[in-house]
């Protein structure tokens, strides 16, 4: 992890960021073009002359991105002091630049520990900042930069973390950890009290598993406002159930619980930070597997809002957790706005790849409220339709509702609607971009992208958060 040092002047290697105007000023064959990098010996030490394109398109985003492919080379090297002199623009607001610029910097000095038996030891690296000295409260906000990006370095450790190490009990375990440490209320729901609720539809999931299924619940008030809820999906693992997935698709499968480990991440980030507001966030977990009382194509279960599903596909699992997930927060936690995130359809990375989320509402202003907050963290979303007649996609000759259909990330999107009613709420599907392929952002390309957690996280900070 990186440690900010405000007052020393010594430093192995200073990253300047150069527009192309600049070319040539420190090296002949350095062009200043965008994301450029020449590492150059300078006085007694190293210069990493890092291209930030044409002065009048440099934004934030870009300056975030940049800086994760700088320290990422930086990485490959054994340098422990790291300079970062601000950048000379009048464009983009120092503080601002600051910002990015960490969020880069620590974004990509992720390293999954694993379980290599001879590991390599981790360098702490800190960083120096030149040339900040005007922005006012620096220490807070490095601070608060500083937990938010540790808890995307949690989430991005549960989300890579082998499914024979997180199950439910050991995610379970670990929240409330997480829950001790940063400030949450956490409840753990057992298997009776979940059947006792009449989550019919998580426990059919959940049958098939050696692993008794757990509903996670972290709640933080701090506010005299609204309850904003979180659902995450948690499914440990993902075989797809009698609808077993390929044997090359089962390699990601121990993923399927990024939108949990999303939630917590936010969780624990608004708590460590003090935010003010009052948040709840519901996890569903479980894995999904084969055995001889696993649950079946053509099964039907009444779900906990008494609605009754016909099981088409038991690799459409996610909505089954996230219907009872969504009844539960809404009924029991009576939150006044719903999101849950969710790697929910593989669609989702056939139609957009890894650049977009589709995103999916029933309310425009909580909706337009989540696309302000992410306008200023840089993350793509793309509002799918919500459109009624959809419904018939799902519609069943045997039960309420079926749990497949075509057009496949809407008619999930549909499935989960069925269970908010009025409740404002914004569905997000990861399934592409919480693992991106081809990465998008320099921080993301060989580790959990941690996206929606900053987005949600800006958004609790920026807005009275919409009463219904
Ligand atoms: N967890 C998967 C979706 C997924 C696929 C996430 C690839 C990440 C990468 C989900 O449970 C699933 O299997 N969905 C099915 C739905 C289908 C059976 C209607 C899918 O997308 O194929
Ligand atoms: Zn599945
Ligand atoms: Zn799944």
């Amino acid at each position: 992890m990186i440690k900010i040092a405000l007052n020393s002047e010594k430093a192995e290697i200073e990253i300047c960021g150069m527009f192309e105007k600049e070319k040539n000023k420190i090296e002949p064959l350095f062009y200043g073009k965008e994301g450029e990098i020449c590492i150059i010996p300078f006085e007694n030490k190293l210069r990493l002359a890092l291209g930030l394109g044409d002065e009048k398109t440099l934004t934030i985003h870009k300056i975030r991105n940049w800086y994760a492919k700088a320290i990422k080379e930086i990485k490959k090297y054994p340098i422990k002091t790291v300079m970062v002199t601000a950048i000379e623009t009048e464009k983009i607001n120092k503080k601002l630049m600051l910002q990015a610029m960490l969020e880069g910097l620590y974004l990509a000095d992720y390293n999954y520990k694993g379980y290599h038996t001879n590991s390599k030891e981790k360098i702490n690296r800190e960083i120096i900042l030149n040339g900040f000295d005007d922005i006012e409260e620096k220490q807070t906000m490095i601070n608060q930069i500083e937990n938010l990006i540790e808890s995307i370095n949690e989430a991005r450790d549960m989300i890579l973390e082998p499914a024979n190490f997180l199950f439910a009990q050991t995610l379970a375990d670990r929240v409330k950890q997480i829950a001790k440490e940063s400030g949450l209320e956490c409840e753990v729901l057992e298997e009776k009290e979940i059947q006792e609720l009449g989550m019919n539809a998580f426990l059919a999931v959940a049958k098939g598993s050696a692993h008794p299924p757990k509903l996670i619940v972290l709640r933080y008030f701090n506010s005299n406002g609204p309850i904003l809820g979180l659902v995450g999906k948690g499914i440990t693992y993902d075989t797809g159930g009698y609808c077993l997935k390929p044997g090359s698709s089962l390699q990601n499968a121990k993923g399927d619980m990024a939108g949990a480990a999303t939630a917590i991440a936010i969780m624990r980030a608004l708590a460590k930070n003090h935010c003010t507001v009052n948040i709840v966030a519901v996890i569903a977990c479980c894995d999904n597997v084969i055995a001889g009382n696993a649950y079946l194509p053509g099964d039907v279960v009444t779900s906990m809002s008494k609605k009754t599903i016909e099981i088409l596909n038991t690799d459409a699992e996610g909505r089954l957790t996230l219907a009872d997930a969504l009844t539960y927060i809404i009924e029991v936690e009576k939150i006044d706005q719903v999101i849950d995130i969710a790697t929910l359809t593989g669609m989702a990375g056939r139609t957009f790849g890894s650049l977009y989320t589709p995103a999916f509402t029933n309310n425009d202003t909580f909706f337009m409220q989540f696309m302000q907050a992410a306008e200023k963290t840089g993350e793509d979303y793309w509002r799918m339709p919500c459109d009624p007649r959809y419904h018939s996609y799902i519609e069943s000759k045997v039960a309420d509702i079926k749990n497949t259909g075509e057009a496949g990330t809407i008619t999930a999107a549909m499935f989960l609607k069925d269970f908010v009613k009025d409740t404002p709420w914004i569905h997000l599907d990861i399934a592409a971009t919480a693992q991106q392929r081809p990465a998008v952002f320099e921080y993301a390309t060989d580790c959990p992208s941690g996206v929606a957690i900053r987005t949600i996280y800006e958004m609790v900070q920026q807005e009275p958060i919409l009463k219904a």
